[in-house]
């Protein structure tokens, strides 16, 4: 599960032309409050992270969070727009619910707190030559995410048409499981898979059915609702993967997929030990709207994922150090499975290799 560090090194690095910049930008130093910083910086390095964390702290309490649940619509074919529901709440149905503001008190309270902190950041370094970074966060128990609450679940089942039967549910890469507990209880029977051991043992104490990543379609389902949460940017075969999810469906099941854009995959466990996926999954565009397009026309409907609602979200991360929280945008897909038309079958098939050439 990607952690602050990673959220933080994605933000700077491959998302260097969003607003999170400023975010990034604030914490190195280069944007108006780093130039305040720059000009006066307290000596000693704790007094210098503090100040530093203030600052940054500062710009995400200014930061307009209504960006985070919306999208610029006139970029949007129409048809695509009449599948967009709204996730936040209030008048303009774009501000943060309950669930993520509990989410960023808790985070803030625990990024502020030096012991914790100091420890979290020992032990990283320590552990960081023997394991990855998700399963320092699945062992330290810190580095928590938060995609969306039960109310806008719901709401996204309800405006793709599901009415059940709420029998079994699967979550794929669940990292600490904190996102599959907010509908656990919708479902009967609730299985989850993910390939960090840490990570594994927090979902099996949750009392969720732990798969075999491999595996798990064998083992377990069909099932009515399969969650694919930030995970083909994070998994080494995303094309095997989405052709696995699809057949994997129960009849009139639905598939959530959540993603990261602009997209910029990051393989932490992959047989090329580069960071880079085995098979590329063929986004194009730049922009955020762009590759939503992208996603729907080129990737899902030509392997038989039919789009029946969308919308935007920001992906939560728990805070360090650096900063109290960190933000990226996520795009929540509902996807029904259709049968393959010989040509989508074989446009997806020849886009793959091209594009696996590439790597
Ligand atoms: C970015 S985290 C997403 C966690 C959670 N789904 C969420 O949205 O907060 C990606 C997770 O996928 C896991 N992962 C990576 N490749 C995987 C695979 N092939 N099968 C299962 N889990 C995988 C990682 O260990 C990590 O916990």
């Amino acid at each position: 599960m990607a952690g602050a560090d990673e959220a933080q090194e994605v933000v700077r690095c491959a998302y260097g032309c969003q607003d999170t910049t400023c975010n990034a930008s604030n914490v190195s130093g280069d944007g108006a409050a780093g130039r305040s910083v720059r000009s006066y910086r307290p000596h000693g390095s704790l007094a210098r992270v503090l100040y530093d964390k203030r600052k940054a702290d500062e710009w995400l309490a200014a930061y307009d969070k209504r960006k985070w649940y919306r999208v610029d619509k006139s970029k949007i074919r129409e048809d695509l727009l009449d599948l967009w529901i709204p996730l936040g709440t209030g008048p303009n149905a774009d501000q943060p619910d309950k669930a993520a503001e509990i989410f960023l008190v808790r985070s803030a309270e625990r990024s502020d707190s030096l012991p914790l902190q100091t420890w979290h950041s020992l032990a990283r370094s320590a552990l960081s030559w023997f394991i990855s970074r998700t399963s320092i966060n699945g062992l330290l128990g810190r580095g928590s995410m938060h995609v969306f609450s039960s109310e806008q679940f719901q709401k996204l089942m309800d405006a793709s048409g599901f009415t059940g039967p709420w029998h079994s549910l699967v979550d794929l890469g669940a990292g600490d499981g904190a996102t599959t507990a907010h509908v656990a209880h919708l479902f009967e029977k609730v299985y989850a898979t993910d390939i960090s051991p840490p990570m594994r043992w927090a979902l099996a104490k949750r009392k969720f059915i732990v798969l075999d990543v491999e595996r798990w379609h064998q083992e377990a389902g069909p099932f009515n609702v399969i969650l694919c949460l930030n995970l083909l940017d994070r998994c080494d075969r995303p094309n095997t993967l989405l052709r696995l999810l699809r057949t994997s469906l129960a009849p009139g099941g639905r598939l959530v997929v959540a993603l990261v854009l602009p997209f910029s995959p990051y393989v932490e466990v992959g047989e090329r030990g580069n960071h880079k996926p085995s098979e590329c999954l063929p986004v194009r565009g730049n922009g955020l709207e762009t590759q939503i397009i992208s996603l729907i026309d080129r990737i899902f409907a030509p392997i038989g994922l039919r789009c029946l609602v969308w919308s935007k979200l920001p992906y939560l991360c728990e805070g360090d150090l650096g900063q109290s929280y960190y933000f990226l945008d996520d795009v929540i897909f509902v996807l029904e499975a259709q049968p393959v038309s010989t040509r989508s079958c074989n446009f997806a098939v020849n886009d793959g290799v091209s594009l696996r050439r590439n790597f």
